[in-house]
């Protein structure tokens, strides 16, 4: 008998926090086993109300699970390609990924751009179940650990010297962050790092007002930060998005911009460095 090896795999984890799904689904079964007490009195019927629309949730979170991942469609790492693909590495350099969660987006990037150095941060907070290690780990396995580094660092106050990238990418990191009250300033701030000329392409929720108030915000943001929008699309103009990713409350807001950084380095207006 031949010894079996074990090989190491990738794990990127998803953007769905797995304890939502959970309590969607144990409130949905709790309700549908009370409403099975209609023996006792008929107002447990009632309860066949929360049962389906909780059920509904849960269904509609596993179903987005799935579709991120590779047996689903793999839209997770689709979103990170075209992310990459807007931000066009192959003129080399250093890239910066904003809140790189477990790897996924830096991994495409240094894949797509082996001469220079890609650095992934991430706030890492007790609200997402990724890590450095699992960062570290799927940079490993992928094949990329010598031109990946991992810190922990705030989208809000970056810790890098003005002008320190040619490219800076991130996917649906700036509607999470909570440390500044208006989330356009984290834009600016990866603009700030960004070298004139650098390119940066990202995709969050911006046609949703109630994160972002609206795109001319985030068009502000990025001219006061001395930059030019080369491009601002929804995502399934580029991505055809099955159900539920096509979700309002899914990825039916996101859009990507693509910017190209064309002053010199300088604090954006409105930025809270001293
Ligand atoms: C939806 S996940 C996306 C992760 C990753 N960009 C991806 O595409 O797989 C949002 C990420 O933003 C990170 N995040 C939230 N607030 C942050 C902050 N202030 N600074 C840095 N990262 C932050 C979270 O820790 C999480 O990893």
């Amino acid at each position: 008998m031949g010894a079996t090896t074990r090989v190491e795999q990738a794990n990127y984890g998803t953007w769905i926090r797995v304890g939502r799904l959970r309590a969607f689904g144990v409130a949905s079964t709790l309700s549908g086993v009370g409403a099975c007490l209609t023996f006792v009195s008929a107002w447990f019927a009632l309860l066949l109300v929360p049962a389906a629309l909780f059920g509904y949730i849960a269904i509609v979170l596993a179903l987005t699970i799935w579709r991120l991942g590779p047996r689903g469609g793999d839209y997770r790492r689709r979103i990170h390609e075209l992310i990459v693909a807007k931000a066009s590495p192959e003129r080399a350099g250093d890239g910066l990924d904003v809140g790189c969660g477990s790897g996924g987006l830096a991994v495409v990037l240094a894949n797509a751009a082996p001469d220079g150095m890609t650095i992934g941060i991430d706030s890492w907070g007790k609200d997402w179940q990724y890590s450095r290690e699992q960062c570290e780990h799927n940079a490993r396995v992928e094949g990329v650990a010598g031109s990946t580094r991992f810190l922990r660092q705030s989208a809000a106050s970056l810790e890098f010297d003005d002008a320190s990238f040619d490219t800076v990418v991130s996917c649906l990191t700036f509607h999470e962050v909570r440390d500044v009250t208006d989330r356009t300033l984290a834009i600016g701030e990866a603009l700030r790092v960004l070298r004139p000329g650098g390119r940066y392409a990202f995709v969050d929720l911006f046609a949703d007002r109630g994160v972002f108030q609206s795109v001319e915000r985030v068009r502000e943001a990025i001219a006061r930060a001395g930059a030019e929008v080369d491009e601002i699309s929804r995502l399934d103009a580029h991505l055809n998005l099955p159900f539920p990713l096509n979700g309002a409350k899914v990825l039916g807001h996101a859009m990507l911009v693509v910017v190209t950084r064309r002053c010199g380095p300088g604090r954006p207006a409105g930025s809270h460095h001293s």
